[in-house]
């Protein structure tokens, strides 16, 4: 028996809880309690001594994830391996600032159900995930937590009735799954979409229930799309038109608009638009088009990705899982394998036309020792290492001023293109007018080992284009690891507002935000010298052009605690 749990859903009661998209999976052989016994508690020394190991990101203290929850947090994790596969179960932690997080049980394992009889009501906390059956079907079960009054929700109960979602006709019955947040319609009832595809279309089904356990599907689907193919973890959630405060998914008012987001062909991508919830049918903006014009929450990776309202901040909340570039093998050797992003705070932007997104404050707790450079002018061919901070594991925020803008390269190509394209074309050793110039991450001092985060601006027919590209071609001396290039276009006048970047360095991971948030890229690198101690950082600008850093700003960042430390479990 194969047995998949991929992602679920939240209703709070008090507790803010979120769950990603996770997967329990196990191949059947051996199902086993595992929910009776914790990680196996190994020895984590040769883990701290690993060079890619991060110091202030989720990450198991070994083996397999994908998935969040938050407050507490669920993970999909291979209780067996690096790698996916084996028996895979639900792994919880939990903290309480998003940061620092501490292990509990294991919260839901392959197992016969329990035997349960509850009364249900809306301001329950459930899990609604996705199994295999033992025919091979996708279908969806209904968890509950064994003890309410246990504010860390440590134990989850199986429903009896399970399943109570199966795949519909028309439906494969593989591709039916990850259902959603659900919300609750004007009608007092809850809504649900799971992700599907059905005659070549992306789509999100659309369920409808009064108690959480018996749903109708509608006739239609939420939103269904050519050119995407099959639609996993899709999210869907209003964004508030004139702040960025956050709103609970169940909101509906003139006030909001709302989001679509989808994960397919390894990228996270979503459209804006309006829900109407008479016609129970989300209207875009504008379609998916299947091409580089698709607007996505990241550029580089990052999969898998959901949201949550948090009520106590008022914002909404955006989180993802982070592959490794590496090779299986090394991932085996290294005994652990993904990493989940620095939770973001995630708005509409002031267009109306973008998401923003922004590393939640309390990442900046962690900050410790500052270097801070202002008013610097970079000369064409310029390098300047930022000193007095420990480079593998940073904090970095710069600030551009482009002083001879006019003077830019024009952007010549008759229609659009692939940013990631050019990016790679250009890479951060070909020169232009401006750029390349921004950071240099991960760095030796002979620059041989360097990650490449950098700019490139050029004057397009009525309006200035800014390029924004993560280079990884030079991240490693490695020869096997993936060192694709991500590149993205960043929607900002730089007439009217700077130049900026801000990058969370941390020993494998690099999180990049662009323009204030506008267009992110998350890299995974594995340098052989630019480790620990042996990493710089460095500011450049290889453009003919000079640049002035009008701020710069970079901290160390302290260690949080993220549940591979020894002994730390509640
Ligand atoms: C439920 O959780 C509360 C709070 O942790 C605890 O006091 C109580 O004993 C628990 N009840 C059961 C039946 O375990
Ligand atoms: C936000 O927009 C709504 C609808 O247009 C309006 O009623 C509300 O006053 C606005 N709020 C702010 C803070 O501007
Ligand atoms: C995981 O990483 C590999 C190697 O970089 C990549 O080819 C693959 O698409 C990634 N998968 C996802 C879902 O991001
Ligand atoms: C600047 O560009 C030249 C020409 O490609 C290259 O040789 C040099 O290494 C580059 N400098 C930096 C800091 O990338």
């Amino acid at each position: 028996m194969a047995f998949v749990i991929r992602n679920s859903m939240e209703i709070s009661a008090g507790l803010t809880v979120l769950i990603s998209c996770l997967f329990l999976l196990s191949n059947g052989a051996e199902i086993e309690d595992c929910c009776q016994t914790n990680n196996n508690r190994q020895s984590f020394t040769t883990i701290s001594k690993q060079p890619y190991r991060t110091s202030y990101h989720f990450q198991p203290s070994r083996n397999w994830i994908n998935g969040v929850y938050l407050s507490s947090q669920i993970l999909m994790y291979n209780p067996h391996g690096a790698v996916f596969g084996d028996i895979m179960i639900w792994a919880h932690s939990a903290s309480y600032d998003l940061i620092n997080w501490f292990h509990l049980n294991h919260a839901i394992c392959p197992s016969e159900p329990y035997d349960i009889n509850s009364c249900w009501s809306g301001s329950t906390t459930y899990i609604l995930y996705t199994g295999i059956d033992a025919n091979g079907r996708q279908v969806q079960n209904l968890a509950m937590p064994k003890n309410l009054s246990d504010p860390l929700l440590k134990e989850w109960v199986k429903f009896s009735g399970n399943p109570i979602m199966t795949p519909p006709n028309g439906v494969k019955v593989d591709n039916f799954r990850d259902p959603t947040t659900a919300w609750l319609g004007s009608d007092g009832e809850w809504r649900v979409i799971i992700g599907s595809q059905s005659n070549n279309q992306g789509m999100v089904i659309l369920y409808r229930s009064k108690d959480f356990v018996h749903w109708t599907k509608f006739q239609h689907p939420l939103y269904s799309s050519e050119r995407t193919g099959m639609w996993e973890c899709p999210d869907f959630y209003p964004v508030s038109i004139n702040g960025t405060n956050g709103v609970d998914t169940s909101i509906l008012n003139p006030s909001v608009k709302h989001v679509v987001k989808t994960s397919f062909n390894s990228h996270d991508y979503y459209v804006l638009g309006t829900y109407d919830p008479q016609m129970e049918k989300f209207f875009p903006d504008s379609e998916f088009e299947g091409t580089s014009l698709d607007l996505r929450y990241d550029y580089g990776k990052f999969y898998a990705s959901k949201t949550f309202f948090d009520s106590v901040k008022n914002r909404r909340i955006l989180w993802a899982w982070v592959n490794e570039s590496d090779s299986i093998q090394n991932d085996i050797e290294k005994g652990w394998s993904g990493v989940q992003s620095i939770p973001r705070q995630i708005w509409l932007d002031e267009s109306g036309k973008q998401l923003v997104q922004w590393p939640v404050e309390e990442v900046e707790m962690l900050r410790g020792k500052q270097a801070s450079i202002n008013n610097k002018k970079l000369e064409s061919g310029s390098v300047f290492e930022v000193s007095g901070i420990i480079a593998s594991q940073v904090d970095v925020e710069v600030v551009f001023e482009l002083p001879e803008l006019e003077k830019a390269d024009e952007f010549t190509s008759p229609g659009w293109v692939d940013p990631q394209l050019l990016c790679n074309d250009k890479n951060a050793l070909i020169r232009s007018k401006l750029g390349p110039f921004s950071l240099l991450a991960l760095a030796t001092e002979d620059l041989t080992e360097q990650t490449a985060i950098f700019f490139r601006i050029f004057r397009g027919h009525n309006r200035y284009i800014v390029l924004m590209c993560s280079d990884q071609s030079r991240s490693s001396l490695r020869e096997d690891t993936d060192k694709t290039t991500y590149g993205a276009f960043v929607d900002i006048d730089p007439l009217q507002v700077k130049i900026s970047l801000r990058s969370l360095i941390d020993h494998s991971m690099i999180e990049s935000f662009g323009g204030g948030g506008r267009t992110c890229i998350t890299s995974r690198v594995y340098p052989r010298l630019a480790t620990k101690r042996g990493a710089r950082l460095c500011i450049f600008n290889n453009g003919t052009l000079s640049v002035v850093v009008s701020s710069m700003n970079a901290w160390s960042m302290n260690k949080a605690l993220t549940g591979g430390e020894e002994g730390f479990k509640i």
